[in-house]
């Protein structure tokens, strides 16, 4: 099978699997394991941040983050198609007690004018912004890059109006690589951070949360929370620590085969493909005799696994476990059909 319905499917190299079973360990719970803090203070080192720490999945890292920077009845203003709004089952409202504000918008960012008008005056009858987050790379949009200097107005707008601004990085290494810029350019000024080890960079679980050393303290505390109390997770960070030495910069190969993807399908009429700017190919069928549902089907008929994400659109993430020979193949399997 070529599974290109996300990079969260990954299996862990040999190699990595090696580091894993080497880790020394201890109680994270009381602080006390070795390799857990050596991840999250290399971590903290490359975010040029105070403080990092480790969480079981992105998800838990974006919730501990929303519960830090709001108060229950606040809003959290955000993309209508980020992750934190549609793919988090509503979380924020049941455990922080907040309500989203989203903005609809076509563009990779969220325009400026459309975020200041989101803002809630300051007037005792009604509700308060206490959080802005962005999505880099955005997963829906295509793996879009957050433009930079998009995401520095929305900083300083945000530092203005003393509103927290959280970024949702579960891809930020993607952003990096594709724009050749060090991970801590792209994140500086956000009060908090969070990044996936277990998508691109290839590592079987764990996402890191990054930003002060306040926040991590109260971080820390949400976790355990929320369950996310671990014990000899020494075993996990290995493969996290692997995952950062060994696996970014080859992002670079799985962001080519995306475009070599895109490139192989650009000449059928039945459908039309967005140009990856990493590893994610999006497109939309033109054709209204068969649905993205049919798709799916007939490609799975033929070995290759791929995402619905909407009645006419398919998306396919390139990662680690896909070489150039399989997205040639996907692409053939993908002509076949029309
Ligand atoms: C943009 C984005 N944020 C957060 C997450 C959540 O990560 P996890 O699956 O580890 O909870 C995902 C997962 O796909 C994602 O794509």
């Amino acid at each position: 099978m070529i599974d290109l319905r996300s990079d969260t499917v990954t299996k862990p190299v040999a190699e990595m699997r090696e580091e894993m079973a080497r880790a020394e360990v201890g109680d994270d719970v009381y602080g006390e394991d070795p390799t857990v803090n050596e991840l999250q203070k290399m971590v903290a080192e490359r975010f040029d941040r105070e403080s990092a720490l480790f969480v079981p999945s992105g998800s838990m890292g974006n919730q501990i983050a929303v519960n830090i920077h709001t108060v229950p009845g606040n809003e959290v203003i955000l993309d209508s198609e980020c992750h934190l709004y549609n793919y988090e089952m509503g979380n924020m409202s049941i455990f922080s007690g907040v309500q989203p504000r989203p903005i609809e918008t076509s563009k990779k960012y969220l325009p400026l004018g459309k975020v200041r008008g989101k803002i809630r005056p300051e007037k005792y009858y009604v509700s308060k912004t206490g959080l802005i987050a962005l999505e880099n790379t955005h997963n829906m949009k295509g793996g879009v890059v957050y433009p930079e200097t998009r995401a520095r107005e929305l900083l300083k707008l945000a530092e203005e109006k003393s509103i927290s601004i959280h970024l949702d990085g579960a891809r930020i290494f993607n952003a990096a690589v594709a724009t050749n810029r060090p991970v801590d350019d792209l994140t500086g000024g956000f009060d908090s951070v969070m990044f996936c080890l277990s998508k691109g960079l290839g590592a079987p679980i764990g996402s890191m949360l990054t930003g002060s050393k306040e926040f991590i303290e109260k971080a820390r505390r949400v976790r355990k929370r929320l369950g996310g109390g671990m014990r000899q997770v020494g075993v996990l960070a290995a493969a996290g620590i692997y995952a950062l030495e060994n696996h970014v910069e080859r992002l670079e190969e799985d962001h080519q085969n995306a475009r070599f993807l895109a490139d192989c399908l650009e000449d059928l009429d039945q459908i039309e493909v967005k140009t990856p700017e990493t590893n994610i190919v999006m497109f939309r069928l033109n054709n209204s005799a068969i649905s993205s549902r049919e798709l799916v089907e007939k490609l799975r008929e033929r070995n290759v696994l791929v995402g619905k994400v909407g009645p006419q659109s398919i998306r396919m993430v390139i990662h680690l476990d896909v070489n150039g020979e399989d997205v040639e193949e996907a692409a053939e399997a993908i002509k076949s059909i029309f």
